[in-house]
């Protein structure tokens, strides 16, 4: 659906812009009740407008969150099996630093979240959205911060969008693991199940039709080009897409969903004191198709 029509939707809910470009709380939607296919159009039509849906005060459990992130498609079974926590829920993903007493294990369940990713961009068919949980906030820091890819490709200086025009990054779920977590590394059986995959630097959005930037942490290298130059164009570009003045920054409180888009997002958790204080996320993201 073309944005300006998106625009002019009567919303069967409350719709609060979180900023003046990107990201809305959504009002008055109990998401534990169930979310019939009509409510889920309009909710789908606010997700590509805004890119990031914020709905608080929810109760939702395991089952009630998989059963609303398959609306949007299939839902990944994420190759690190060992973040998953519920058996009957494979689709969960938990980033928790919360011993079986819940209390801190002092350690960060997944560094390379510190970084600006984008989800599943080292598999062939790439994330379409996830879908993040909070059950435990600690008071200070563990913050989401999301950064739009639409304004980053259209602010691009004209030289810079020349000089990545047809350009292929290679995504490598191991080497961001290995440079961001490397004390606890993939297995040589996850490794093989997701090779290297080469992605457009700059992808059309399968439903807006707008151009985004797709890189982030998991891009390894340019393909076809030097090792150690497409490295330094790698870093320029996450550099210059991902500006302070254009990032929303999300305070979490506990009982909130948010669910963002990752073909037009980029994204990264901040520091918490994971010695001292507990933070215990429940993420699902739903598989969406080879970028173009
Ligand atoms: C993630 O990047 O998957 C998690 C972000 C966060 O923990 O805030």
């Amino acid at each position: 659906m073309p944005v300006q029509s998106q625009k002019q939707h009567r919303w069967p809910f409350e719709v609060r812009p979180l900023t003046p470009r990107l990201g809305a709380e959504i009002i008055g939607v109990d998401l534990a009740r169930g979310v019939d296919d009509v409510l889920f159009r309009s909710i789908h039509t606010a997700f590509l407008q805004y890119q990031v849906l914020l709905f608080g005060r929810q109760d939702l459990p395991p089952g009630r969150q998989v059963e609303f992130a398959r609306h949007f498609g299939e839902v990944q079974i994420h190759v690190m099996n060992q973040y998953q926590k519920y058996p009957e829920f494979p689709e969960i993903y938990m980033l928790t630093n919360a011993d079986k007493d819940g209390k801190p294990t002092g350690k960060h369940p997944d560094k390379g979240t510190l970084h600006w990713h984008t989800d599943g961009s080292w598999r062939e068919r790439t994330g379409q959205a996830t879908m993040m949980y909070s059950e435990v906030c600690p008071p200070v820091g563990g913050e989401t911060e999301f950064a739009d890819m639409y304004s980053a490709y259209d602010n691009l200086p004209a030289e810079m969008k020349k000089r990545i025009e047809g350009k292929r990054a290679i995504h490598n779920l191991d080497f961001s693991r290995t440079r961001r977590h490397g004390e606890d590394p993939m297995t040589a059986e996850q490794k093989t199940k997701v090779p290297p995959i080469a992605h457009p630097i700059v992808r059309t959005h399968p439903e807006t039709g707008r151009k985004a930037i797709f890189l982030g942490d998991h891009a390894q290298e340019i393909e076809g080009m030097d090792y150690d130059e497409g490295r330094a164009l790698i870093e320029e570009l996450n550099r210059l897409i991902t500006p302070r003045g254009q990032v929303y920054t999300h305070t979490w409180r506990p009982r909130e969903c948010i669910v963002w888009d990752n073909r037009c997002m980029l994204r990264r958790a901040t520091c918490f004191d994971e010695v001292r204080h507990v933070r215990v996320m429940r993420r699902c993201t739903i598989n969406g198709e080879r970028p173009f």
